[in-house]
């Protein structure tokens, strides 16, 4: 049989069927580099029947799975009610996909033949922290994406590679993080532990964690800005805590930091530093749906401000320049101010000598 006309069907329907996946990657987009061999699809469900990749594949593939020709090093094993790991995981497996079972844990040994895996999706299981080994991925030095949401971890995992780039934990039960969890993760850009249960950052959890770029903490039990961040990261997310301030030095460590989300938390204005968002870094801040009354100060260089549903009924010029003049002007392109208690007739007649180039205000 010719298989040709078959493959290219497949990999036609590849593009449109990727985007309805019921997989969310933990909210964050996952971009996939056809240029190393990724293959370009997370499931394989709903395509074709299982028996016709096996009647076109002569290679080795567990009973459980499905093993696509056209990407040899793949291998879909989701969305199959499993309980446990399938038995004999072929050692050629770089791909490796779990998501959607009712896998409760990863016993010693499990992965011992799969030391070549890149990307490990385990998301939407059951997984418990106590029924992961600590050694479970540590032959696995080329492993650089492990997707873990929506599981029933108490903990960061120990013992991950050093190579890993992408950890994404969302929606576990993690109240902890396990001293020196992340030592060795050097190279790891981005960390998802929205939809935890952490009240507090102690000093050393984040230790290790040079490269991060992207940390999200949203919906966790926050009640104050964390301290001890690593410095590195560009993109934080904190909504959905229930944090009442922000300090004058809870952002200074950042050197980089532009995009930070702080909604739907209790922010109070005496709980706002005047110096608080004093960072020229900052592009993006968004501090929606909580308890403000007044304007908060904010850099000059700041473009998008988010201040919606909060109970705000003064607009205060100097929140957004200190002073006016031909170079002194905000650089806000969007601010929100829509859903508080505020008319646009009462906002002042020189803002706009200094909110020069904005695009759009919501009042
Ligand atoms: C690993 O490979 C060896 C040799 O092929 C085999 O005996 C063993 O059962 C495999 N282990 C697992 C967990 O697949
Ligand atoms: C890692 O690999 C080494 C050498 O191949 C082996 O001795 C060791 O048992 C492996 N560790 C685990 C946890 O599989
Ligand atoms: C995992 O947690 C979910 C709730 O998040 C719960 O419904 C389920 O029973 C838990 N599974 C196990 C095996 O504990
Ligand atoms: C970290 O990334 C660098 C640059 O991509 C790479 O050379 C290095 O091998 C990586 N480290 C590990 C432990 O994989
Ligand atoms: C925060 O909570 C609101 C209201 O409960 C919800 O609509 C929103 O999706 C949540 N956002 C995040 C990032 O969890
Ligand atoms: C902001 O920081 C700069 C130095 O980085 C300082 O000169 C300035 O006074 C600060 N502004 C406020 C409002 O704290
Ligand atoms: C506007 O804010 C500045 C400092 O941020 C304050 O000194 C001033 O009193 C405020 N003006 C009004 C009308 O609230």
């Amino acid at each position: 049989m010719d298989i040709r006309p078959l493959v290219l069907v497949l990999l036609v329907c590849g593009l449109a069927w990727a985007s309805n996946t019921d997989l969310d990657y933990g909210g964050i987009p996952f971009w996939i580099n056809r240029l190393l061999g990724e293959p370009s699809v997370v499931s394989l469900r709903d395509r074709m029947d299982p028996s016709w990749y096996r009647a076109v594949n002569t290679e080795s593939c567990p009973l459980q799975c499905d093993c696509p020709i056209q990407w040899p090093t793949a291998l879909y094993c989701d969305h199959k009610g499993l309980n446990q790991l399938p038995e004999s995981l072929p050692s050629r497996t770089q791909y490796l996909f779990l998501q959607r079972n009712k896998i409760s844990g990863i016993p010693s040994g499990a992965l011992v033949n799969v030391t070549r895996l890149r990307w490990l999706f385990l998301d939407w299981n059951q997984i418990h922290s106590k029924d992961i080994n600590s050694m479970w991925l540590s032959n696995h030095t080329q492993l650089v994406n492990l997707f873990m949401n929506h599981n029933n971890l108490t903990e960061v995992p120990t013992g991950l590679p050093s190579g890993l780039r992408q950890l994404r934990l969302a929606y576990n039960h993690i109240e902890k993080i396990s001293p020196g969890a992340f030592q060795n993760l050097g190279n790891l850009t981005l960390l998802l532990l929205q939809g935890n249960r952490l009240k507090a950052i102690g000093k050393g959890d984040f230790e290790g964690l040079s490269s991060l770029n992207l940390l999200d903490l949203s919906h966790n039990f926050l009640d104050t800005f964390p301290k001890y961040l690593p410095p590195s990261v560009q993109q934080l997310y904190l909504s959905n805590n229930s944090m009442t301030g922000v300090s004058e030095d809870s952002l200074q460590d950042f050197s980089s930091l532009r995009y930070l989300r702080l909604g739907y938390n209790q922010l109070q204005d005496n709980g706002l530093a005047s110096g608080a968002f004093n960072i020229t870094s900052l592009v993006e801040l968004d501090l929606s749906h909580n308890l403000l009354t007044q304007t908060p100060v904010v850099p000059t260089t700041l473009q998008y401000l988010y201040l919606e549903a909060n109970l705000i009924q003064a607009f205060n010029v100097s929140s957004f320049c200190r002073t006016f003049g031909p170079t002194e002007y905000s650089r806000m392109r969007i601010l929100r101010l829509d859903g508080n208690k505020l008319a646009y007739h009462q906002l002042p007649p020189d803002w706009v000598f200094c909110l020069r180039v904005l695009h759009h205000i919501y009042v």
